[in-house]
């Protein structure tokens, strides 16, 4: 399950490197547009170049999960009503997207979520403390099938380092993919770094907590692979 890749251009500049994500075309419903309006105060962390403070954000101090790249929050949504006593920062540049998961959250009385609507690169660079998470989930990242596009992907080692100084002692990164070349990827990448342990013997089987979404389910019929890869900072 991925969403289109435009053929080109591929590369857009960006001050820090290349960016995982192209701007998607794609309308903000009404439905949507009234939860941004009625729940984004309450829910929306705005990006800021600078340190956030977790607790008072998510109004209490509780294990703080990343997710990145959360799309229609199916999956969020999901995992955050299983998981009340923690909480999910959740990074997303697709503006529907956003408001997709605010109606979520209005229409489940989610209250351990926050959304930052960012690159999530930069949300860790400038905005999360060292050791600040427990947990970082990767959901079927944007694939970039084409060999010309996979420095696109955003599991490299560079993101793995930032990743990592972000990660406390004992939290896990979670990758989900139906791309078995970047699922490989994935594997090594993070099995190259001496921080980090595999939960599995290669690949790990699918966490309880993590859903089978729609597209994944359709996926499954059409009888493609998906892989779950989940690495433990020592
Ligand atoms: C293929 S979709 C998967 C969405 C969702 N995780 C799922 O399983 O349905 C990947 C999503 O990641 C988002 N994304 C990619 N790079 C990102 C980044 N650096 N920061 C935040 N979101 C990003 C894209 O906008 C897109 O919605």
């Amino acid at each position: 399950m991925s969403f289109d890749e435009p053929d080109a251009p591929a590369s857009v500049p960006h001050p820090r490197g290349i960016r995982s994500y192209v701007r998607r075309a794609g309308r903000t419903t009404v439905g949507q547009a009234k939860a941004i309006e009625a729940l984004g105060p309450q829910y929306l962390l705005p990006y800021r170049p600078e340190t956030v403070d977790l607790a008072q954000a998510f109004g209490r101090d509780a294990p703080t999960i990343l997710e990145i790249g959360f799309g229609m929050g199916e999956a969020t949504a999901h995992i955050a009503a299983l998981m009340p006593e923690q909480n999910f920062l959740c990074c997303e540049v697709h503006p529907p997207g956003v408001g997709a998961l605010l109606k979520r959250i209005g229409e489940q009385g989610l209250s351990n979520i926050r959304i930052v609507e960012h690159d999530a690169v930069e949300v860790l660079d400038r905005m999360l403390p060292e050791a600040s998470l427990a947990g970082v989930h990767i959901f079927f990242p944007d694939p970039w099938h084409k060999a010309r596009h996979n420095k696109r992907r955003l599991v490299q080692p560079p993101f793995v380092t930032k990743l990592l100084r972000c990660l406390r002692g004992g939290g896990y990164i979670h990758c989900a993919t139906d791309w078995e070349p970047y699922a490989v990827q994935m594997l090594e990448v993070l099995a190259a770094q001496p921080a980090l342990r595999n939960t599995a013997e290669g690949f790990a089987p699918r966490p309880e907590y993590r859903p089978l979404t729609k597209f994944e389910n359709r996926g499954i019929r059409l009888g493609h692979g998906v892989w779950d890869v989940v690495f433990e900072k020592l």
